[in-house]
């Protein structure tokens, strides 16, 4: 029987090294901070500079930043940082909703490479580490719509919901190994991304809790929490599996409050 040594208070990552993908803005550095704050040392690869890096650096933690297009070749900087975490946070829907039908083969390239196939290479380049050293939590940011449809991005929600296989499948692979792979699906958390400030007026803002049962938007820290929870030993036995962090709206599915009172799944004035 394994010592129950997670439930000790104090940091959760003491000396733990880790990479996330897209760590300069969004949700990718939040999970950077919280990483840091409980005491690993962060390389965070984006093709931006760091905008929000301020953490409590008492438990000794750390962020450098490599500049890296994930769309290219793996620098040597990320296998030499030797992680034992590893979030791939970089993904986009690249342009405004279209139809299947009027999409174009160079549109779906560029989907691939900014969703999935980075995830493929990176994992590549730093699973023999973590096997070696037989320890290792690989978080993959997928989205709510590799669960549910959304119409103008088949594309985008095809290659999430890829990687939402690929968790599952690998996790079965590596986890004797002593290495760990989980997903998380956002939806409804503001970012540069998804700047509800911005997309939502402030006269609908009222309509909130008809969006989501636990209102919104959500923050990336509430995404970093539960990084930090799926990279820390509190998740020692989860592997595989995807975590919902969308305020109730993958659970709800398409059922709607009534302004009467109730739950519609047939909105007659959505
Ligand atoms: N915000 C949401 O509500 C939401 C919903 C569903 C899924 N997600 C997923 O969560 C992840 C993070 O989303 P976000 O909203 O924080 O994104 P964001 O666009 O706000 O931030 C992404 C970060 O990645 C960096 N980046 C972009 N392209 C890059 C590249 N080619 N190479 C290196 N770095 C690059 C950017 O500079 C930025 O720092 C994504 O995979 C996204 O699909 C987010």
């Amino acid at each position: 029987m394994t010592e129950p040594n997670c439930f000790t208070p104090g940091p959760l990552l003491a000396g733990r090294r880790a990479v996330v993908t897209g760590g300069a803005a969004g949700i990718g550095a939040a999970v950077a901070r919280a990483f840091a704050a409980h005491g690993a040392h962060v390389l965070v690869a984006d093709i931006e500079p760091m905008t929000q890096c301020t953490f409590d650096s008492s438990a000794g933690g750390s962020i450098t930043r490599l500049e890296w297009d994930v769309r290219t070749a793996c620098p040597d900087g990320l296998v030499e940082h030797r992680p034992d975490v590893l979030v791939n946070n970089v993904g986009h829907f690249v342009q405004p909703p279209h139809t299947f039908a009027a999409n174009s083969p160079a549109l779906w390239d560029e989907l691939h490479e900014i969703n999935f196939a980075h995830v493929l290479r990176l994992t590549h380049a730093l699973l023999p580490g973590m096997t070696e050293r037989r320890r290792g939590s690989i978080i993959n940011l997928t989205t709510v719509e590799a669960h549910r449809a959304i119409p103008g991005h088949a594309v985008y929600s095809g290659y999430k919901a890829a990687l939402t296989g690929f968790t599952r499948s690998l996790s079965a692979e590596i986890g004797p190994s002593g290495v760990r792979v989980n997903a998380i699906a956002p939806d409804l958390v503001e970012t540069p991304q998804v700047p509800y400030e911005d997309i939502v007026p402030h006269e609908d803002r009222h309509l909130w809790p008809t969006w989501s049962p636990l209102c919104g938007p959500g923050q990336p820290d509430d995404v970093a929490g539960v990084a930090l929870f799926l990279a820390s030993d509190l998740s020692r036995f989860v592997t595989g599996g995807t975590i919902h962090v969308d305020g109730g709206t993958h659970a709800t599915g398409g059922w709607f409050p009534r302004r009467s009172g109730g739950w519609t799944n047939r909105p007659r004035n959505p």
